[in-house]
């Protein structure tokens, strides 16, 4: 992958706020401090609870519905775990099936032709899209009618996140790999956009007992990125939104860059938009024909600066406005952008909401939620009477963790309702949305941002008009209140088991050098380049106060990724062994059949040793750890880990084909089939080897019996136990 931009690594956050590292290295200062005896100081070096209370975390666990106690056949990560492989191949633990069901081109319909896999496919409306990531399950019973206990038989909705390019064009699904110079083929551009958004597919056990997906399901739906979606919340309407397409600002067109996903508790489906604003570019003199106004910091602080080159010149592709408003430059001469597309960008970075079982109604756009490079949700537990509680994330470097409250609470009537839409309308419109700071003491807070907050009101960056600019502008307010600088957030998901919220932070090359005030920063060896900064990335985890809706919470660090030979003293703090050791976690979430916390890797800087993989966790909890001492040059520094994981508590399950991330975690209620996606296999081949497939760095999932053609494709994958069992047992 040396050759390619990583379009997932990326960073336009120059304000002076806080990295988390310098807040774990001031909070370790002040334990220290705290901690002036010898008992106390034994007392977290064995491991005691000591950490949370410290932190201001509260002892009384959030009651909450245990996972299933494991059959007493059963032990969980009973398997033996997978060794590190640089194979083209998917590889599970003795005694698992991995079946590839749903690939990159397969028809949605039973009009659409076969897919070829030579570049000369079309309808790819009708198709499952490209680079396949979160993912959910949603259960049908026998008869085909929604249901929550279906194990046999489903709907899942796969986010198709990009495609595979080296430069300009998507060179995989073209016959000779497209233009990558400007003006781009109209016929190009449309099989790429069209390859954008998220599918709907039915799957089910065939008549083998195999897992297939069903072609002729008329549940099968495509939302590609020009597909109408509505936007809804505080910012629907708001002078932000409108654009030529919506005049009054209530529609915009498609979903892009789909990354993590949900599943809210009445049933529905959430995606969060990603890295989309590197799909749009600005004309070199936009700054001034916008008249230097106030959107010129807002499009900067969300990475298109004026001049700004799009990913893939869709812009180019006519005359028509699906075509030109990938130009979000200001060429009109209205005064409120309705005859241009200066606010296109305003349409996308939400969580949006569908109604997987149902078709006709359009998505919906959570504008309550903010505005920033969105990764998964994750629900709090629910509590009748309670507001209901969403983590997220924004993954770009140095980005922040956010936390939505609902103005409603919850009622348990809502769990299975007539009209899922309104009732997200009911949940997701109206609440607070929150910004995480880590204090040094370990605990952390959640900083709402409101209009009516005095840094946000009075900050000179810019000059919110309204709540609806706070949301659409989320991180120049976050930035206003001085939130805590991460090393991009990814998924999220919470421990059915005590309610604890999890973040991965996958790595970071733009941490500052290591000093005192970082506590890993280091340099890691890849080949011959040295690599910077986290470079591996660690699991976060929260522990609310007070429950979701906690102004306050504690933290320690549950896990840091690192090569099992790494300096354990500096690096694999974690102690991970060649069993457990892992590089840039990203996919992350509990089932909730088992309990166990999955973990996946979109990784760059361990790939000389091993392809992208998956693990299985058995998490403890806040503050179980110990207190480890990093040796740099200019002095030590002091940091938590979460107790070392043995094996019985960490695993390797799964490692990918070549060049894959590892993406998308989706159960059935049973536990005993796991749905997972395998993104852009193949992607460090290059353009100029697209005629000799001998070339290609993939051939999965041909290479494995799956489709025509060599040309290797994003795809959904189900995983069986071949004695019946719970995955991950
Ligand atoms: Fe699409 Fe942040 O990974
Ligand atoms: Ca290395
Ligand atoms: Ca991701
Ligand atoms: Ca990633």
């Amino acid at each position: 992958m040396e050759n390619k931009i990583d379009h997932d690594d990326i960073g336009y956050n120059d304000t002076p706020n806080e990295h988390f590292s310098e807040v774990l290295d001031k909070r370790i200062s002040r334990r220290n401090l705290l901690r002036g005896s010898v008992a106390s100081a034994i007392s977290v070096m064995m491991g005691s609870s000591a950490l949370s209370a410290c932190g201001g975390g509260n002892d009384d666990a959030p009651v909450v519905t245990k996972p299933e106690t494991p059959t007493p056949s059963e032990k969980l990560l009973g398997f033996a775990a997978v060794g590190k492989s640089l194979a083209d191949s998917v590889i599970v633990p003795a005694g698992y099936t991995a079946t590839v069901i749903y690939a990159l081109g397969d028809p949605l319909t039973t009009s659409s032709a076969a897919y070829k896999n030579d570049g000369t496919d079309t309808d790819f409306e009708n198709r499952a899209g490209d680079h396949h990531d979160g993912m959910e399950f949603f259960g049908l019973d026998n008869s085909g009618k929604p249901s929550a206990n279906g194990n046999e038989r489903g709907l899942l909705a796969v986010n198709h996140e990009a495609t595979t390019n080296e430069k300009l064009s998507s060179f995989f699904i073209h016959a000779n790999g497209g233009t990558n110079t400007l003006p781009r083929p109209a016929v190009e551009v449309d099989r790429e956009t069209a390859l954008h958004g998220i599918s709907v597919v039915e799957v089910r056990k065939g008549a083998s007992g195999k897992w297939e997906y069903v072609k002729d399901s008329a549940y099968n739906r495509r939302v590609t990125c020009l597909t109408e979606c509505d936007i809804s919340g505080p910012a629907k309407g708001n002078a932000l939104m409108k654009t030529k397409y919506s005049p009054d600002g209530s529609k915009t067109r498609g979903t892009l860059n789909n990354c993590g996903t949900g599943k809210t508790p009445w049933g529905s489906f959430v995606t969060g938009e990603e890295n989309w604003s590197g799909y749009f570019t600005r004309g070199a003199a936009d700054d001034a024909a916008r008249g230097n106004d106030k959107s010129v910091a807002a499009l900067k602080r969300y990475g298109r600066s004026q001049g700004a080159a799009s990913r893939h010149g869709w812009e180019t592709g006519g005359s028509d406005d699906k075509y030109v408003r990938w130009n979000n430059s200001k060429l009109g001469a209205s005064t409120d952008g309705t005859d241009d597309y200066r606010n296109e960008m305003n349409g996308m970075g939400y969580i949006v909401e569908a109604d997987p079982y149902n078709k006709t109604k359009a998505m919906r756009k959570r504008t309550a939620l903010g505005r920033y490079a969105h990764e998964s949700a994750a629900f709090g537990k629910t509590v009748a009477g309670q507001p209901l509680a969403v983590y997220m994330g924004d993954d770009s470097r140095n980005e922040y963790i956010y936390k939505f409250v609902s103005s409603a609470t919850w009622s348990d009537a809502d769990a299975n309702p007539a009209d899922m839409l309104a009732t997200g309308d009911k949940y997701l419109d109206s609440g607070k949305l929150f910004v995480a700071k880590f204090a040094a003491d370990g605990s952390g807070s959640w900083i709402e941002l409101s209009i009516n907050n005095a840094a946000i009101a009075a900050y000179a960056t810019y000059k919110f008009a309204d709540q609806a600019d706070v949301l659409v502008n989320a991180r120049l307010a976050a930035d206003a209140v001085g939130a805590t600088k991460m090393d991009r957030p990814e998924w999220c998901s919470v421990n059915p088991v005590n309610g604890e919220v999890y973040f991965t932070l996958t790595n970071n090359s733009g941490r500052s050098a290591p000093d005192a005030a970082n506590p890993r920063s280091y340099e890691d060896m890849k080949g011959t380049s040295t690599q910077k900064g986290n470079v591996n990335g660690h699991i976060l985890r929260l522990k609310e106060k007070d429950g979701s809706a906690s102004a306050a919470f504690s933290w320690d660090v549950y896990l840091f990724g690192a090569e099992s030979t790494a300096n354990p003293g500096m690096v694999n703090l974690s102690s991970l062994t060649a069993d457990q050791d892992f590089s840039s976690p990203d996919g992350l979430a509990f089932a909730k059949s088992t309990g166990i916390c999955w973990i996946q890797t979109d990784d760059g800087a361990y790939t000389d040793a091993t392809n992208c993989m998956m693990l299985a966790g058995v998490p403890g909890q806040v503050g179980d750890g110990k207190k480890v001492t990093l040796a740099y040059a200019a002095g030590n520094v002091d940091t938590y880990v979460g107790k070392t994981p043995t094996a019985d508590t960490l695993k390797r399950f799964l490692v990918g084909p070549v060049d894959c991330e590892l993406t998308g975690i989706a159960e059935t209620p049973d536990g005993k089939t796991l749905f997972v996606n395998i993104q852009h296999p193949g992607e460090g081949t290059s353009q100029a080897n697209l005629a000799d497939p001998a070339k290609y760095s993939s051939q999965w999932p041909a290479n494995a019996g799956y489709g025509a053609g060599k040309r290797p494709r994003s795809a959904t994958i189900a995983i069986t136990k071949n004695d019946g069992g719970r995955i991950g047992t």
